[in-house]
Parts: C-alpha cells; structure tokens; sequence
C-alpha cells in the first residue's frame, strides 16, 4: 500500500484476534513514531510497549473507553516530558504509530490518555517518572474479521475544505 492508501484505510480496531504480534513488528510501530515531527525537535517522548495480560487488564480496568485493551496483543503506551507542546507532539508520534501499524496489517485504535483521570493511576503501574504525562494508548492486535477493518463514515472532502478563504 502506498502511504495515502494506508492513511485513509487505517481505522479504528477494538475486536482482535489473540494472535501475538511478533516483538520485530512492535518496535517497528514504534520506530515509526520516533519519525514524527516534533515541536524545536524536543522528541520529548517515551514509549512502553505493553504485553503482559495482567498489566493490560489492569489499564483496561482504568481506561473507562478502552476496555478492549485487556483483549488485544499489546499496548503503546505514549508518553511525553513537559513541555510546552508534549501534547502535539505526543500525537504526532500516535497517529505515526496508527498508521505505521495499518501498513503491517495491524489493527489498532487510540485511547485517550491525556486529560483523563485514570493518567496518574496507569503512568504509576507503569513506573513513569514523575515529569512524564501519558499522551495516549494504543491498543494493537490483528483485527478479528478476517482483516477488514471497520468503517466509521468520514466528512466529505467538499463539506470541510475551503480555498483561498471561507
Ligand atoms: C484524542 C483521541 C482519543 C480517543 N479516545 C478513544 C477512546 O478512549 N476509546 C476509543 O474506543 N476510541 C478512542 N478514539 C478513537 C476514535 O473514536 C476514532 O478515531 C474515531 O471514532 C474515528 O474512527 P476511525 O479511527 O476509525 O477513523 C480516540 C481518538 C482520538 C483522536
């Protein structure tokens, strides 16, 4: 697939097979987030990969959204130190990883890190250190049906883009 195909074929997966996911096709995710753009080049981020079942039923616990993650093969966890865009740049390196995972014909969907309540609790079970903030979580597995992926419907080009002015 070329990159456009990827981008516009990635969607959000939250039924997975229990087929693992090999360690090399992990930390190629992850690589592809370190490739992000990133605010005065900071790359302020962090990133746990996540396997274990008992670690992933306890953030599943927590993540009121992201129940799904007790059933899928592994979980990104995306963290970035404080500065002043380590929101923009914690998601730039999420939507490389979502993407990134697409083009290996892995499923994938982004739960909300930032702002929620469950932060503190998730970066403690994970033993960030105090000056990271969890941006987001990834859950990854291969999609249950089969490889299609779910389709959510998507605004039409002519409803959101404006030339020139609006
Ligand atoms: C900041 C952010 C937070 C999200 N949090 C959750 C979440 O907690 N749980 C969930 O199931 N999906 C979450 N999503 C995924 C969105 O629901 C999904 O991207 C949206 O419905 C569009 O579908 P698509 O990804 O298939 O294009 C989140 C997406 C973003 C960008």
């Amino acid at each position: 697939m070329d990159a456009i195909e990827v981008l516009k074929k990635r969607r959000s997966i939250r039924v997975f097979q229990q087929k693992p996911i090999l360690k090399d096709q992990l930390e190629a995710v992850v690589d592809a987030g370190r490739f992000a753009p990133t605010a005065r080049n900071l790359q302020p981020w962090e990133f746990v990969i996540i396997t274990q079942k008992r670690v992933l039923s306890e953030i599943a616990k927590l993540a009121e959204n992201g129940r799904f993650i007790q059933d899928c093969a592994a979980c990104i966890a995306v963290f970035s130190s404080d500065t002043k865009y380590y929101l923009e740049d914690g998601c730039a390196a999420t939507v490389n990883m979502l993407n990134a995972a697409a083009a290996l014909g892995i499923g994938s969907c982004w739960v909300a890190g930032d702002k929620k309540s469950y932060c503190q609790d998730i970066s403690r079970i994970l033993n960030a250190k105090n000056n990271l903030k969890l941006v987001s979580l990834i859950a990854l597995g291969y999609p249950k049906e089969d490889g299609a992926f779910g389709i959510v419907e998507k605004k039409r080009l002519g409803e959101i883009l404006h030339w020139e002015k609006f």
